[in-house]
């Protein structure tokens, strides 16, 4: 079972400078909301309460300000600080304390996933006892990603960071559930050329062992990484054109506890003081309504 996660939301933002200069990827808008509260969105979909979110060096009053410890949302945050960008594997190292010798779920702060059945995809992923699993979605440019190569009966056969030569073009999302070994494969990887540990190794370490499973986030699904100024555009985008369209929003953090049962009416109330007039108070209005 797994009950915990880790966010990484630190990051230079490079892509995205100036605009990551002052203020943290994670912070800025997809359309109505800050990108953190999407991955978030995702773990409590999952039902995961226990979360740590990793964030740059000097960033954390920011991060407080939004998101202070979950006591609103009936779930439990902590933070940590990250003092450089050391890798996605590095959040296992700076979270071991946290992990406490448990399974844990790892979502990149910039990753965004949606679609249909989603929820319980993501339940059923939690239920992993041993090994470890990836979300995959088909792109048109796998060059671009880590891509998996799946036998017929969906087994990883292998794996390869920004292939030059195509093997597939099933990219591994920011999305992933391991087993309480994580730590302990961690601190046995080096640091790559670009001088930072990769996840497809601390994975490849998991394919080695033929623990490693996956499960496809298909056609219905939605996956969009953030990395860009243009993703960015095109995220808000498709999130301003569902959320016009049905009337409902993506990343409600409230409206996902509230149907959780986590928090209550009260909570829901002091959210819409706590945000003050705006569109998103009007939502969580309409919601106890
Ligand atoms: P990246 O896309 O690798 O990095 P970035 O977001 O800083 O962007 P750029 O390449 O433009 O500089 O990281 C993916 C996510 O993981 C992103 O949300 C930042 C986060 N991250 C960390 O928090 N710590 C790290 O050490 C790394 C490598 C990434």
């Amino acid at each position: 079972m797994i009950n915990k996660a880790i966010i990484l939301a630190g990051g230079m933002g490079t892509r995205m400078s100036p605009l990551t200069k002052a203020v943290n990827k994670q912070l800025l808008p997809i359309y109505d909301k800050p990108l953190i509260f999407y991955p978030l969105s995702i773990l409590m979909l999952a039902k995961i309460k226990d979360i740590l979110i990793i964030v740059n060096k000097g960033q954390l009053n920011q991060y407080k300000k939004i998101l202070p410890d979950g006591k609103r949302l009936g779930i439990n945050i902590l933070y940590k600080e990250q003092s450089s960008p050391k890798g996605l594997p590095d959040a296992f190292l700076l979270g071991e304390k946290f992990i406490n010798n448990k399974n844990v779920a790892l979502i990149l702060g910039d990753n965004f996933f949606y679609g249909q059945n989603l929820t319980s995809k993501l339940i059923n992923c939690t239920k992993l006892k041993n090994g470890a699993k990836v979300i995959l979605h088909k792109v048109i440019k796998p060059e671009l990603f880590g891509v998996a190569k799946i036998s017929k009966t969906g087994k990883i056969i292998s794996l390869k960071e920004k292939p030059k030569k195509y093997i597939s073009d099933l990219a591994v999302t920011g999305l992933y559930f391991f087993d309480k070994k994580v730590v302990e494969y961690t601190k046995k990887l080096k640091p790559s050329l670009r001088n930072e540990l990769e996840i497809t190794d601390l994975l490849k370490i998991y394919l080695n062992k033929k623990k490693l499973t996956s499960d496809i986030l298909g056609r219905g699904g939605a996956w969009l990484d953030t990395g860009s100024i243009e993703d960015f555009y095109k995220t808000s985008a498709f999130v301003s054109a569902i959320e016009n369209r049905q009337g409902f929003k993506i990343a409600c953090l409230e409206e996902i506890a509230f149907n959780n049962r986590w928090i209550g009416k009260k909570e829901i109330l002091n959210a819409i003081q706590f945000y003050g007039k705006c569109d998103y108070s009007n939502y969580l209005k309409k919601l106890i309504s």
